[in-house]
């Protein structure tokens, strides 16, 4: 088996992933996530919101609705321009994209590519279906946001927020007026975003509804944020124009004066330190393993003056593949919000009337939980028999511990209900009394659980407990009464 059929099954049999509507055969791009993952999901999340908000001044989460009716989304460009160029088969029917067929086939990028040039490079390519070799069709524009009609009647048109970050545009006067009129603001959502992808393939890489956790950062252009920069510490990046070269590590003293940054280069710079620190220190993601990708030209999108994807390196996704941006999307949203419905999106601050421009960083949650998987797969002998395992950084782990009585009797297992009761206060945890300790020790390996606790004998005589640590096996005793404050700096460290 690959490394994709040893995740797919982990993940289907220890409640990961699961397609969604299963018994009815399910819908392409609908994904459920089972026990594990939800809780993985979760604490990515509170990760992310920890690191990305928590921690900065004037930074507020919301949670706004995720239908949104058809003006704004016409003001912000989606209703015209969120579109995919489709293509599909003359005999079979089927649908693809026409930008990724021709990838695929000439190794070279389409993304942004006019209707006119991808035509004229399927003809000179001689692209054909990907499953009967049938005649394409000329490719059309598909707009994929889904559409709802509102109402019983139907009367109000809308659509299914194709992003979460509109809703911080409409609702950044009511943060501005919370955060005491201050600048720069930052507005925060995690929540679905629906997409009717054309072809959606690659599992949770490509959804039909998925979960974004994005962060818009309202400034002032004219005085953008200056913060220190660590000079020393280096950035994982590849230019557009170095791509031949490939990704090289650049000391942040000198990025702040390349052309590509400009004229917000401190600002960029800064977060695009959070972003790796995230990544290398929060979730130990390999910094070989992660990039920043610049997209330029046609490959950016619509609403970008600066773009970078955050790409990680996967096994199962065959390389690179983008898990979050970093977009300088200026005033595209707010002068635009203004123009259609007539209200000001200004703000003053110190007599000054200000229309903020606005850095975004936008994470796709699900990408990231399935590049975290597949960075933490790994085989394991066992004392019964080979199995997959996962090692899962804490912060992550869908329990960061497990806790074993040796045996179900001589008091041990209540013993080890009073001391799995004060730590599931503290930490995700679980118990487990069944089974031989080997295959309890293998089920935690599986989800990703980096400590175990055994509760024997000598607990109930020196209320000591053994902790077997995920990754080295190596297993120490230490006291009960100390068990919250270990665990938590063993956590911590993880
Ligand atoms: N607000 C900006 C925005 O939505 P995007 O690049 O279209 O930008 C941001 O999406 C992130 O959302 C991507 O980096 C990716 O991680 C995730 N994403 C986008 N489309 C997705 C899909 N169909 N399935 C899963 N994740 C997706």
């Amino acid at each position: 088996m690959d490394k994709s059929d040893i995740l797919s099954s982990l993940i289907q049999r220890k409640g990961f992933i699961w397609r969604s509507a299963e018994v009815y055969g399910g819908v392409s791009g609908l994904y459920d996530y089972g026990p594990s993952g939800a809780a993985m999901k979760r604490a990515w999340e509170g990760v992310w919101i920890e690191h990305f908000v928590t921690f900065s001044d004037n930074c507020h989460l919301i949670e706004p609705a995720e239908i949104m009716q058809e003006e704004p989304l016409k003001a912000s460009g989606h209703v015209d321009s969120f579109t995919d160029v489709l293509t599909t088969c003359k005999s079979c029917k089927s649908e693809f994209r026409a930008d990724h067929l021709l990838e695929a086939q000439t190794k070279r990028s389409f993304e942004g590519a006019s209707l006119e040039d991808i035509q004229k490079a399927i003809q000179q390519n001689n692209v054909r279906c990907q499953q009967c070799k049938g005649e394409l069709s000329a490719p059309t524009m598909f707009n994929m946001m889904f559409q709802v009609n509102i109402g019983a009647a139907g009367q109000e048109k809308g659509y299914l927020r194709p992003e979460t970050a509109q809703a911080s545009y409409l609702n950044f006067k009511r943060c501005f007026e919370v955060g005491r009129r201050r600048l720069p603001l930052g507005v925060a959502i995690i929540g679905r975003a629906f997409r009717n992808e054309i072809a959606p393939r690659q599992g949770v890489y490509r959804m039909r509804e998925f979960t974004q956790a994005e962060l818009q950062l309202f400034f002032d252009h004219e005085r953008p944020p200056e913060p220190e920069l660590d000079a020393d510490y280096q950035l994982s990046i590849m230019f557009a124009s170095e791509r031949e070269t490939g990704a090289k590590l650049y000391a942040c003293s000198v990025l702040a004066s390349r052309p590509e940054l400009q004229p917000i280069a401190r600002l960029y710079i800064s977060k695009m330190c959070q972003i790796q620190r995230f990544y290398v220190e929060t979730l130990k993601v390999p910094i070989s393993k992660f990039r920043f990708f610049e997209k330029a030209g046609s490959e950016k999108a619509f609403y970008n003056k600066i773009h970078f994807d955050i790409e990680i390196d996967t096994d199962t996704l065959g390389g690179f593949k983008e898990v979050a941006g970093l977009h300088y999307r200026g005033d595209w949203d707010l002068s635009r919000h203004a123009a259609q419905s007539k209200k000001t999106m200004s703000v003053n601050v110190d007599g000054k009337e200000i229309l903020p421009h606005v850095l975004e960083l936008s994470f796709g949650v699900d990408r990231n939980v399935w590049a975290l998987l597949d960075l933490s797969v790994a085989e394991r002998e066992g004392k019964e028999e080979r199995y997959t395992m996962l090692r899962l950084p804490a912060s992550v782990a869908p329990f960061q511990v497990a806790v074993f009585p040796l045996m179900k009797k001589d008091g041990l297992a209540e013993k080890a209900r009073s001391i799995f009761d004060i730590l599931r206060r503290e930490f995700r945890a679980s118990y487990d009394e069944s089974g031989s300790i080997g295959r309890r020790y293998a089920r935690q390996d599986e989800i990703g659980t980096p400590f175990c606790l055994t509760i024997d004998y000598d607990t109930l005589k020196d209320d000591t407990v053994t902790i077997r640590d995920r990754d080295t096996t190596q297993q120490v005793r230490i006291k009960v009464a100390d068990l919250v404050r270990d665990i938590g700096s063993k956590i911590a460290k993880d």
